[in-house]
């Protein structure tokens, strides 16, 4: 198989219609935070059990295309003795890698990180792939004060992440760009859509200038939001019709699909968001779905709890977001669907 028919091949799984994909990919420290809130303590057992959990959840497949793991999680097992990547695999639903270093001060762009690990990313990408990974996913972030982000910042981030592009790209993994404007702050709607217009456009420019091939990339945007503390809310209709307006702007059609992080917005509040994106979304060029993390497992770690005899609880919480989520794909959602039964 050549490079672009791998790539072809990845990306029609994962952007297949009525799909989304689930992050599972958190990092050791934010592992321990959401293990913290419901009292149970981080080991690499703990995060093993919790994560074969989510991935054998029966008929997850149905509704999730792709799952992005954390490193470990590509080393570790099912009791039943197959390693993770292939348990996601026999569901229908593609492995792929967070590669990512997480992010450092961005000197001379005061206020403005910057993510680390392009040193020895092919490397690793290699061996990722040698493991099962099919896809790979890379965040940056961006935090919206007064000041910030600078041009600096915006124009240093749609570097490293196009240099991460083509990296994968060229060897046969699909790279889900992660260009993420913050939550966080007091921000109205408009300057969020402001802010974002401004990364993806720099980020686009950056993909052009590094050769990477569009129709072989996901883009894992925010959604146009206000600022978590503003305190003029915008609703699911604003927010969607703003969204859309800012990826018209930014977004080249030959990307095949965006799909979503959730930021922070709770689970129905994500499911509601996107579902008002896809009822607008009118002749719209790309696939709109989601990558959630928190927006899909957060009922899942209430039902769980750490404790096994919870198991199925916990995996019905997942089925059940996936499949709503999987509904506002095609802006067929409704709140009385979130009833029981
Ligand atoms: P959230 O949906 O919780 O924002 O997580 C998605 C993700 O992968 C962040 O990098």
């Amino acid at each position: 198989m050549t490079i672009k028919t791998e790539l072809q091949a990845t990306i029609a799984e994962l952007a297949a219609h009525g799909k989304g994909i689930l992050a599972a990919d958190e990092s050791h420290p934010t592992m321990a935070k959401r293990f913290k809130a419901i009292n149970v303590e981080a080991t690499e057992d703990s995060r093993q059990q919790y994560r074969s959990l989510l991935l054998t959840t029966p008929g997850l497949g149905e509704f999730i295309s792709g799952v992005i793991l954390f490193e470990e999680t590509l080393n570790q097992h099912n009791t039943d003795g197959r390693p993770l990547p292939e348990v996601a695999a026999a569901q229908g639903i593609v492995p792929g890698i967070k590669v990512d270093k997480g992010t450092l001060p961005l000197p001379n762009a005061f206020g403005d990180l910057i993510t680390q690990g392009l040193d020895g990313l092919s490397e690793r990408l290699t061996d990722y792939k040698n493991r099962g990974a099919r896809f790979a996913k890379w965040r940056e972030v961006y935090t919206i004060t007064a000041n910030n982000p600078t041009r600096l910042g915006i124009d240093s981030n749609a570097e490293v992440l196009a240099r991460y592009a083509a990296t994968c790209q060229a060897l046969g993994l699909v790279p889900i760009v992660e260009p993420e404007v913050l939550l966080d702050g007091n921000h109205t709607i408009d300057r969020c859509k402001a802010v974002t217009e401004a990364v993806q456009t720099a980020v686009f420019q950056a993909l052009h200038r590094h050769g990477v091939e569009l129709e072989y990339i996901l883009l894992k945007p925010n959604m146009v939001v206000s600022g978590k503390d503003c305190t003029e809310k915008a609703g699911a209709e604003e927010i969607a019709e703003k969204t859309l307006h800012q990826l018209r702007r930014s977004v080249p059609a030959a990307v095949p699909a965006i799909v979503f992080l959730s930021g922070g917005q709770t689970p129905e509040e994500a499911t509601v968001n996107l579902n008002a994106i896809n009822q607008l979304k009118q002749n719209a060029p790309w696939e709109l779905s989601f990558s959630y993390g928190r927006a899909l497992q957060q009922p899942v770690l209430q039902a769980w709890q750490g404790n096994r005899a919870n198991a199925v609880a916990a995996q019905n919480a997942l089925y059940k977001r996936a499949k709503l989520n999987a509904a506002a794909r095609y802006g067929q959602y409704s709140p009385d669907m979130e009833s029981p039964g």
